[in-house]
């Protein structure tokens, strides 16, 4: 059974592609350091699987207990998911973001180079393109000097993937995430809330719950059928599938090339005011909202070519927005 090492794998990404990886009967090892959820998700993911995965409350950032834990732990592959993920925090944090998001990364990939690892899947972002010149959005499509910090910590964090790629005998694969949201259908697991929602999804079902008074649309002058920003909404599961779907192809060595990027979205864009009117249809529930000025940084629309992950990579995101609303209403109604 292979075993596979998911760094932050008790986060929103993590713990969802923790329970699809012991689906498929790998063996998984988390490091996480609790620092943006609790050991609750532990037990959560126990109970949808049956199976506890390993545990190590490790921050990558300290180098020696990093190698402390590869002296003990062989793993035949990597997700790497342990990183600061907050955008408009990041641009308040520089120098914790870059220590923390580069840091963790070097010190991951240095192991894996002295021990010959060689599986690595790093978790990136659409934010790499800023607002692409051409929609949908290809993995062709010019990285843009980043607009924030954090998109700055995914650009670099490729690339310093790709040069070790290129001195090592590292095969490494670059997922781009468009805009994660869901839950597991169990709503064991989804979006843990801690602070006020930076994004748009979260910050609509507390809303809906009574929890916040009412919800900023940031923008309703954007050049969009109704006005307001348009993101490819994809659903934390079946992003979590894509994962699996892009280590088997290192581990089989199908991969072409020693570092390969794969675009994950649905292929569709929706608009805020399409989001907040199919989550009041998919829940009956209604959603108290303004329309109030841009958010900075904001690009106007974003959403995915999926041909590249569909026919090279072999996935296909299945589950719709409809879905992915209703679930997170789920796992909300359980907090
Ligand atoms: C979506 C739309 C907002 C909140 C970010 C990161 C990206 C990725 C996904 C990690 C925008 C609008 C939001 C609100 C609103 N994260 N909005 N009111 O900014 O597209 O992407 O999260 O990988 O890297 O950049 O997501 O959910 O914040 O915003 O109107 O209270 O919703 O303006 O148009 P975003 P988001």
């Amino acid at each position: 059974m292979k075993k596979i090492l998911v760094t932050g794998g008790l986060g929103f990404i993590g713990s969802h592609t923790v329970v699809e990886l012991q689906n498929k009967g790998f063996e998984v090892v988390i490091i996480d350091n609790l620092s943006n959820t609790t050991i609750d998700v532990l037990g959560q993911i126990t109970e949808i699987t049956g199976t506890k995965p390993d545990f190590h409350q490790i921050d990558l950032r300290i180098k020696n207990d990093v190698k402390d834990f590869f002296k003990n732990n062989h793993v035949d592959g990597i997700i790497h998911f342990a990183a600061y993920k907050a955008v408009g925090e990041s641009m308040g944090e520089p120098l914790e973001y870059y220590e923390n998001n580069f840091n963790s990364l070097i010190y991951l990939l240095q192991e894996m180079r002295d021990r010959k690892l060689d599986n690595f899947i790093f978790s990136s972002s659409c934010t790499v393109y800023g607002q692409a010149d051409k929609l949908p959005i290809t993995e062709e499509a010019p990285v843009k000097a980043a607009e924030s910090v954090y998109g700055n910590t995914k650009q670099v964090g490729e690339e310093i993937i790709k040069d070790t790629t290129k001195v090592t005998d590292l095969k490494a694969i670059a997922l781009r995430y468009f805009n994660p949201t869901g839950a597991h259908e169990s709503a064991k697991i989804g979006e843990l809330p801690i602070g006020v929602p930076q994004n748009l999804i979260p910050f609509v079902v507390q809303t809906a719950a009574g929890i916040r008074k009412e919800l900023s649309v940031f923008g309703s002058d954007y050049p969009t059928s109704d006005g307001t920003a348009v993101r490819d909404y994809i659903h934390v599961v079946d992003l979590a599938k894509a994962h699996i779907v892009a280590l088997k192809r290192l581990i089989d060595n199908n991969n072409k090339s020693q570092f390969e990027v794969f675009n994950l979205g649905t292929g569709k864009g929706n608009s805020v005011l399409e989001v907040i009117k199919t989550f009041e249809k998919v829940t009956g529930k209604k959603v108290n909202y303004k329309l109030v000025d841009r958010r900075e940084g904001d690009i106007t629309a974003a959403y995915a070519d999926t041909n590249f992950a569909n026919k090279v990579l072999g996935w296909k995101a299945g589950l719709t927005l409809d879905d992915a609303l209703l679930s997170a209403w789920k796992w909300q109604e359980t907090l």
